[in-house]
């Protein structure tokens, strides 16, 4: 069955939210604060380790009543268990979204049980030193070629569980920048380096030149019978990877039900089972799980990942917020916003509805932001006193994993700190100086989390994959194809077509010919 196919701005809900929008948007959340106090503790949702504080944002009960009604006549609820229950719900792909069942601990499918046996016997032997590299030494560096959702996840989850990290150093060539790929060999021993291309098409341009230069790279050391030791390929297409000359037991199958940027619980995160070992790879997962069965079967009005969709989803249609911004105080999670930005914004930058007609409303946001403290010092400016309003996500741990309350104390209260400062500015204080005035009425979400575990991260990534979806769900798109990347890459063949005959008069815009031009004369 096809997703419900509902016009957001046609429903009640909507225009009622509309209406409800004249009246919200000069109120001031500190005036809404002082009438309220429950506010507070009633904002709020308690999960686990988890305790989202959503109450400073510019909203009332009825704006999340309406919010409720909106999900209820869009059918979320109906769309969540479509794609749970393996429907083809990507549709402009005839590919059901099944990245769930690779977590599924309850009703695991043979062929995600058989893979993940084979990344814990393979990561075994990796760590414990047994697998031994052409000239008999054990592995010290793997490396992970791959781009996008082949790239994004397992760096970002094992730079976020650096902490729980082996011995082992682990090493990313996603650019094709040529530069880049010398300097990461040039730290490499090709003894003692294992490789996984990691491609689930196994056709990337970036992915396939890089994997070749790698592998001439070894070849200057060793032999093409060695090859078999240090390349590994994670891929849905096998016959692509066998091409490239990986043999079929060095394969690691993914299934076409699982989207690249929704990859990382699979066979694409074989890096993140080598750097922090099986087990805490198998609690990633586990994490997610429990996410999942929260979005699952959780009251909308107390499900995390619904309700951030919602206020979401408020911001941008009502208030016409362009962008959000997520700003986690923890530098562990330092690739979590480049991660978030491909999860987000390849899913739900789309302009066309689910009845195949252009869409005159917004959708997708604009995902950016980056650690605290450091972003206080940098961009916060604009978010206190600019003009634009940005709904902020803050993510903070009340442990530190090394324990250095010291800092973490100072990092934790500038968390709270800045949540407070943008909501409640100066307002109503006297400021004589217009410079040093904060209007206050800054939107803030805050998930506070008891530690950073492998556990806590497999949650958080599941939440915002389950936002994404609800939003697409109410914009009424299809969050899974991402055919916005194809054009580009088509352009680009015949741009290099060009480059490599050295004849600018091939491209075919006047601008981009000057271009060429000018790169070929400078080579020359
Ligand atoms: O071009 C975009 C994209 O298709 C992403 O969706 C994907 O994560 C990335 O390229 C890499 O694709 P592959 O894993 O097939 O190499």
């Amino acid at each position: 069955m096809s997703l419900p196919s509902i016009n957001p701005t046609k429903t009640e809900a909507w225009k009622a939210l509309e209406n409800h929008f004249q009246e919200i948007k000069a109120r001031q959340m500190q005036d809404i604060f002082s009438e309220d106090t429950t506010r507070a503790a009633r904002l709020k949702i308690e999960w686990q380790d988890f305790y989202l504080d959503y109450s400073k944002n510019r909203i009332t009960d009825e704006t999340i009543s309406l919010l409720l009604k909106l999900a209820e006549e869009v059918k979320l609820k109906e769309a969540i268990n479509q794609q749970f229950s393996g429907e083809k719900i990507n549709e402009t792909e005839n590919r059901a979204v099944l990245h769930s069942a690779l977590r599924d601990f309850e009703n695991m499918k043979p062929e995600v049980k058989a893979t993940l046996q084979k990344m814990e016997l393979f990561s075994k032997e990796i760590i414990n030193g047994n697998y031994k590299g052409f000239t008999g030494k054990s592995i010290t560096d793997i490396v992970n070629i791959g781009i996008g959702g082949s790239h994004l996840g397992p760096e970002m989850v094992t730079e976020a569980l650096q902490f729980y990290r082996n011995h082992l150093k682990i090493h990313f060539i996603a650019n094709i920048d040529g530069d880049d790929v010398v300097e990461k060999l040039n730290k490499l021993n090709p003894e003692t380096t294992l490789f996984i291309i990691v491609s689930k098409s196994f056709t990337t341009q970036e992915t396939l030149a890089n994997a070749s230069v790698v592998r001439d790279w070894f070849l200057k050391n060793a032999t093409e019978k060695d090859i078999e030791k240090h390349f590994v390929a994670v891929s849905a297409n096998e016959i692509g990877a066998k091409d490239f000359g990986i043999s079929e037991n060095n394969i690691f199958p993914m299934q076409d039900w699982v989207g690249g940027r929704f990859s990382l619980w699979s066979s694409v995160g074989l890096s993140i089972c080598c750097a922090v070992g099986f087990k805490n790879f198998e609690n990633l997962l586990k994490g997610a799980f429990e996410m999942d069965t929260h979005f699952k079967r959780e009251e909308f009005e107390n499900n995390i990942p619904v309700i951030l969709a919602l206020i979401s989803v408020w911001y941008n249609n009502f208030f016409k917020s362009e962008s959000e911004a997520v700003v986690a105080y923890s530098q562990y999670l330092h690739k979590l916003v480049p991660y978030l930005q491909q999860a987000v914004m390849e899913s739900n930058g789309k302009s066309v509805d689910r009845n195949g007609e252009k869409i005159n409303y917004q959708t997708g946001t604009i995902v950016w932001g980056s650690v605290g403290s450091n972003s206080q010092h940098a961009y916060f400016q604009l978010l206190h006193q600019g003009t634009k309003l940005i709904p902020t996500d803050f993510i903070g741990f009340s442990e530190s994993l090394h324990g250095n309350m010291q800092n973490h104390k100072i990092l934790m209260a500038n968390f709270f700190a800045q949540t407070e400062a943008l909501w409640e500015g100066t307002y109503k204080k006297t400021v004589e100086n217009p410079f040093k005035n904060f209007e206050g009425n800054k939107p803030t979400n805050s998930i506070l989390i008891k530690k950073l575990t492998p556990k806590t991260l497999g949650s958080l990534i599941a939440l915002y994959e389950h936002k994404l979806f609800v939003q697409g769900i109410i914009w009424n798109i299809f969050s899974y194809d991402q055919w916005g990347v194809e054009l580009g890459k088509t352009v680009a063949e015949d741009t290099l077509e060009a480059i490599e005959k050295g004849e600018a008069s091939l491209v075919k815009s006047a601008s981009t010919k000057q271009l060429v031009k000018k790169f070929l004369i400078n080579q020359s």
